[in-house]
C-alpha cells in the first residue's frame, strides 16, 4: 500500500468513524442504519414497524466496491469521491441518525486518501470464489444460569443462557444505541418495540424450550436462552459444560442431552 493508501485507513479506522459500521473482514456489521441520504425510502422502518428505524438500510460490505457504482441502495451516488464527500457535508438532519454517524470534517487531502483506501478493496483480476469453504470450527458456548442480560457495544453478554420456566428474562441496554429485541418463533412471538439507551426489557417466556432473541436493528447481536424445568436444570448444566468441536456436535449433543429421560413439556 501506499502512504496516502495507508493514511486513508487510519482516517477509516480513526477519526472518520467509518469503521464503527463498516467493521471486520467484511467491512459490514450487518447492521441497519439511516446514513442520511436524501430519498424518503423507509428501509428497515417498514418492515420492523419501528420508527427509530426509518431510512434505516444494511451496511454493505466495501470488498470489492469499485465494481459496483452508482452506490447505496437507490444509486443516488455516482463515485467513492462522491461517497466519502457525502459523509462530510451531505448527510440530510433527521432524528433518525445513529450514534455511529459522526460528523466528521475532513479536508480535500483527507477526503482523497480515504478514496485512495478505498481503491485498495478491489482485487485486480476477476474475482473468484474461495475453493474451498474451511468449516469453521464453533465453540459453543456454555450457557450461564443467569436472569439478567446486558446489551453493550452491539453485542449482548452473555450470549447463552439458561433460565428456569416461570422465570423472566431482564435485558438491560447499557449501549449507547437504540435497541429492538425480538424473538420469533413457532412457540413464541415477542417485540419490545424501540429499547432506548438505559432501557430494560423484560420476557417472559410461554413453554421450556430453546429461544434464540435478537435485535431487529443489529440482527447479529443474538443470545440463546434455555428455558429448562426446574427438574431439567441441573442435567442441564452437565450437558453445556461439556466443550463441542462443531456446531453440528453441539446440535447432536444437546439433542440428546434434551432427550434423555425428559418427557415433553406441555
Ligand atoms: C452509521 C453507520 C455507517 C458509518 C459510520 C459509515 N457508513 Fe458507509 N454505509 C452505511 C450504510 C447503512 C450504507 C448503505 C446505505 C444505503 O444503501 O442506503 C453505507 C454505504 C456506503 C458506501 C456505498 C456502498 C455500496 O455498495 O453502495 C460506501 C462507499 C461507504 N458507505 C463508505 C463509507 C465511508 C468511507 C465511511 C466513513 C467516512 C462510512 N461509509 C461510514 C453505514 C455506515
Amino acid at each position: 500500500m501506499t502512504a496516502r493508501e495507508i493514511d486513508g485507513f487510519r482516517l477509516f479506522a480513526g477519526k472518520a468513524g467509518c469503521q464503527n459500521c463498516h467493521a471486520g473482514w467484511s467491512f459490514t456489521d450487518h447492521a441497519f442504519y439511516d446514513v442520511g441520504l436524501a430519498g424518503e425510502d423507509r428501509g428497515r422502518g417498514a418492515v420492523l414497524r419501528l420508527e427509530q428505524a426509518e431510512h434505516a438500510f444494511k451496511t454493505p460490505s466495501l470488498r470489492e466496491i469499485g465494481r459496483r457504482a452508482p452506490y447505496m441502495h437507490d444509486g443516488s451516488i455516482a463515485t467513492l469521491a462522491d461517497a466519502v464527500k457525502h459523509y462530510v457535508d451531505g448527510i440530510t438532519d433527521r432524528p433518525t441518525l445513529p450514534p455511529d454517524l459522526r460528523k466528521i470534517a475532513l479536508g480535500a487531502d483527507e477526503q482523497a486518501a480515504l478514496v485512495a483506501f478505498l481503491g485498495t478493496l478491489t482485487g485486480e483480476g476477476d474475482p473468484r470464489p474461495p475453493s474451498a469453504i474451511a468449516a469453521q470450527d464453533v465453540k459453543a458456548v456454555p450457557a450461564e444460569h443467569v436472569t439478567s442480560i446486558s446489551q453493550h457495544d452491539k453485542q449482548f453478554t452473555p450470549t447463552h443462557a439458561a433460565i428456569r420456566r416461570g422465570e423472566r428474562l431482564w435485558i438491560l441496554n447499557n449501549d449507547t444505541r437504540t435497541h429492538n429485541v425480538r424473538v420469533f418463533d413457532p412457540k413464541f412471538d415477542f417485540d419490545s418495540g424501540a429499547q432506548e439507551p438505559g432501557e430494560t426489557v423484560e420476557i417472559a417466556f410461554p413453554k421450556a424450550g430453546s429461544y434464540l432473541v435478537f435485535c431487529g436493528i443489529h440482527p447479529k447481536m443474538e443470545i440463546t436462552v434455555d428455558v429448562v424445568r426446574y427438574s431439567r436444570s441441573l442435567r442441564l448444566s452437565s450437558c453445556s459444560g461439556r466443550a463441542f468441536g462443531t456446531a453440528l456436535d453441539f446440535l447432536h449433543d444437546s439433542i440428546s442431552c434434551y432427550s434423555k429421560g425428559n418427557g415433553e413439556d406441555r
